[in-house]
C-alpha cells in the first residue's frame, strides 16, 4: 500500500489505547503507508476536520517508549454514534471527501462495540458507493463486553489495577479496633467483568473481599442488607465490591434510588455513578457503623503506573494486526483475541466480520456467578489471571511517570 492512513481512537480511554495506536502506526510506516493521519477527537473531530499527521508527533523510539506508556487517548476521543446511512447520507459524503482528499487508502478505529458501529457503517457505506477504502476495527475497553474475542485490550491493565487497589483497601480496612464496611465501587457498565477481577485480591497474604454483585443477577437490597447484618456480626472489617451497573429487579440502576444527576451518552448510556455511596449511607444508617464509599471511577481506566505487560503487548498486537489485514485487503473487520491456552498462556489474532461485533455486549456467563449472585467462580479468576501477567515499568521522569501529549486543538 502506497497511499495513506488514518487511526482514531473513540469511547471511554483504557491505559493502553496508546499501545494499539502504536502498533498502527508502526506497522503501516514498516509497510510502506505514506502518511499516518490522526484524527482528533475520532470521527467527530474528523467531520471537524481534525487530524494530524502522526509523523510530527511520534519522532523517535524514545516517543514510541512514552507513548506505549501513556494513559488514556492520545488523539481524544469522542461518543458519537453515525446516523443510519438510510437516514442522512451526507455525513457520509462528507466524510468520503475527506478520506479521499487525503488519499486514505485504510481507516482504523481504535475502540469498543459502540465504536464499531462506526466501522460497520463506514464500510457498508464503502460498499454502496464503490470505494476501495479498507475499514477496520481495533478492539479495546476495560469493560472486556465486546463479543467473540476472548478478551479486550485495557481489561487486563484494569483488572490488575482493581485488584491491586482491593487489596490494599482490605489491609487498610483491618487498621482499627471497631467496625468499618468499605464499598468499591467498579466500572464495566452493564457487564460484570471487571468487578469480577476484584475476587483476585484474595491470597496467601490477603483474606479477599466479602461479597462481590455483578450486574449479571438482579440486586436485592434486602437480602444484602441482612447478609451484610450477619456478616457485621462476625468481622469487623467489611470489604464489598459491586459494578456500577448493578440494577435492582424492575431495571432501575441501584444510583437511580437516590437523588442523582442524569446524564445520558449519544448510545443512550447513563453516566453511571453513586449506588455505593447509597449503599454505604444506607448500611451506616442502619447498622449504625462507619462507611466508607470507594468509586474507582477514572483512576482504574487511566493508571498506566501498573500496566499488565499481557495487556499492553496484545494491545500493540491488534494495531499491527489490523494493519496487515487491511493491507492484504480486508476490511469491515474487526481484530478479535483466540486464546490458545492458559499455561503457558497463548492467544492469537484473527479478523471477524463487525457486523457480528458492533453494539453487542458481552456478559458475564451465569454459571460463572456463584453464592446466589455474591462471588464469582474460581473459572472465572482462572479466566483473569493470565491477563493481569508482569509490568511495563513507567519511564520516570523528575519522580514522576512522563507521557507523551499532542495539543488536542492541533489540526492541519
Ligand atoms: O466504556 C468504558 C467505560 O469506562 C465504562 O466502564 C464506563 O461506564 C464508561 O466508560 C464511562 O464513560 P465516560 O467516561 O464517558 O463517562
Amino acid at each position: 500500500m502506497r497511499g495513506n492512513v488514518i487511526v482514531g481512537q473513540s469511547g471511554g480511554p483504557t491505559s493502553v489505547i496508546n499501545s494499539s495506536l502504536v502498533g498502527v502506526y508502526q506497522n503501516a510506516i514498516n509497510r510502506g503507508a505514506g502518511t499516518v493521519y490522526g484524527m482528533l477527537h475520532g470521527i467527530k473531530g474528523l467531520l471537524d476536520g481534525q487530524y494530524v499527521d502522526l509523523s510530527e508527533h511520534i519522532k523517535n523510539d524514545l516517543d514510541i517508549d512514552l507513548l506505549k506508556r501513556t494513559p488514556s487517548s492520545f488523539l481524544g476521543s469522542c461518543r458519537y454514534k453515525l446516523p443510519e446511512i438510510c437516514d442522512d447520507k451526507e455525513v457520509y459524503e462528507k466524510i468520503f471527501k475527506i478520506l479521499n482528499d487525503l488519499n486514505i487508502e485504510a481507516f482504523f478505529y481504535i475502540g469498543g462495540n459502540d465504536s464499531m458501529d462506526t466501522i460497520k457503517k463506514l464500510s457498508d457505506y464503502a460498499i454502496l458507493v464503490n470505494s476501495t477504502i479498507k475499514f477496520m476495527g481495533v478492539p479495546k475497553t476495560i469493560d472486556n463486553d465486546l463479543a467473540i474475542t476472548d478478551h479486550t485490550p485495557g481489561y487486563g491493565s484494569a483488572a490488575k489495577y482493581i485488584a491491586s487497589v482491593t487489596k490494599e483497601i482490605i489491609r487498610d480496612g483491618l487498621v482499627y479496633d471497631y467496625p468499618t464496611i468499605s464499598i468499591i465501587e467498579i466500572m464495566g457498565r452493564n457487564a460484570g467483568w471487571l468487578t469480577a477481577a476484584a475476587a483476585l485480591a484474595k491470597g496467601e497474604d490477603c483474606e479477599g473481599v466479602d461479597l462481590i454483585y455483578l450486574p449479571e443477577v438482579a440486586f436485592d437490597i434486602d437480602k444484602f442488607m441482612v447478609k451484610v447484618k450477619e456478616l457485621s456480626a462476625k468481622k469487623s472489617s467489611i470489604v464489598i465490591a459491586i459494578s456500577e451497573g448493578i440494577k435492582v429487579a424492575d431495571g432501575r440502576y441501584v444510583f437511580e434510588l437516590a437523588d442523582h444527576v442524569e446524564f445520558t451518552d449519544a448510545f443512550g448510556h447513563k453516566q453511571l455513578s453513586g449506588s455505593a455511596k447509597f449503599l454505604a449511607n444506607k448500611l451506616g444508617a442502619e447498622l449504625g457503623v462507619k462507611t466508607r464509599a470507594i468509586e474507582l471511577s477514572t483512576l482504574q481506566r487511566c493508571a498506566a503506573h501498573l500496566t499488565s505487560r499481557v495487556d499492553i503487548t496484545e494491545a500493540f498486537q491488534v494495531g499491527g494486526a489490523a494493519v496487515k489485514a487491511a493491507f492484504e485487503g480486508e476490511t469491515g473487520k474487526v481484530i478479535v483475541l483466540d486464546r490458545v491456552s492458559d499455561d503457558p498462556y497463548i492467544c492469537t489474532t484473527s479478523s471477524h466480520n463487525v457486523h457480528k461485533i458492533a453494539n453487542i455486549e458481552k456478559k458475564v456467563p451465569l454459571e460463572w456467578i456463584i453464592d446466589d449472585g455474591t462471588n464469582v467462580s474460581e473459572d472465572l479468576i482462572h479466566y483473569i489471571r493470565p491477563l493481569i501477567q508482569a509490568e511495563l515499568s513507567p519511564v520516570m521522569v523528575n519522580g514522576l511517570p512522563r507521557h507523551l501529549r499532542v495539543d488536542l486543538k492541533d489540526s492541519l
